[in-house]
């Protein structure tokens, strides 16, 4: 496991540019943390230095944004899980297979779906600590 402490929002834009290329690969990335700890904040942030340039906001309501790079000819998600209410839902939804189709996959809330996550995925924890100070643990196990 890696921890990376982040000052501020500028310190976590310095933290995607470092590390926006190990995101950007075909994998589910699952971001926990508590309400408002910065799981769309770092996801957005992610997805703008990968190439996205218009981003759809936080898919509070939709629970699944989807990406398109024309230049790398590549597809993005970004899922918000909250509003999942159990397993049925997110197989309605087709979660199931998408997280099985080799895309690059941000999800907040993956504890909802996690019986369908791949057991490849990477799990990424934000911390809240103070103010504008947050702590993100890298792991490739839950
Ligand atoms: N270092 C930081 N990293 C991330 N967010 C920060 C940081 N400092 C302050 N913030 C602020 O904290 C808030 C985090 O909100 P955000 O919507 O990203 O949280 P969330 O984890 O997605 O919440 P939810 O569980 O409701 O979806 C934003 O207003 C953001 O500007
Ligand atoms: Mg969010």
């Amino acid at each position: 496991m890696k921890r990376y402490k982040i000052k501020n929002l500028s310190a976590l834009e310095t933290f995607v540019m470092e590390h926006k290329n190990q995101f950007d690969v075909p994998h589910c990335f699952a971001f926990k943390g508590e309400m408002g700890s910065g799981k769309t904040t770092l996801i957005q942030l992610l997805l703008k230095a990968i190439g996205i340039d218009e981003l759809q906001g936080s898919p509070t309501y939709s629970i699944v944004n989807q990406y398109y790079n024309e230049i790398s000819n590549k597809e993005y998600f970004h899922l918000d899980c909250y509003r999942i209410k159990n397993n049925f839902e997110a197989l309605e939804l087709g979660l199931e297979e998408l997280f099985n189709e080799k895309k690059t996959i941000f999800i907040e809330w993956p504890e909802k779906v996690i019986q369908f996550l791949p057991k490849e995925t990477v799990w990424i924890t934000i911390h809240h600590e103070s103010d504008d100070t947050r702590t993100i643990d890298i792991a490739y196990e839950y």
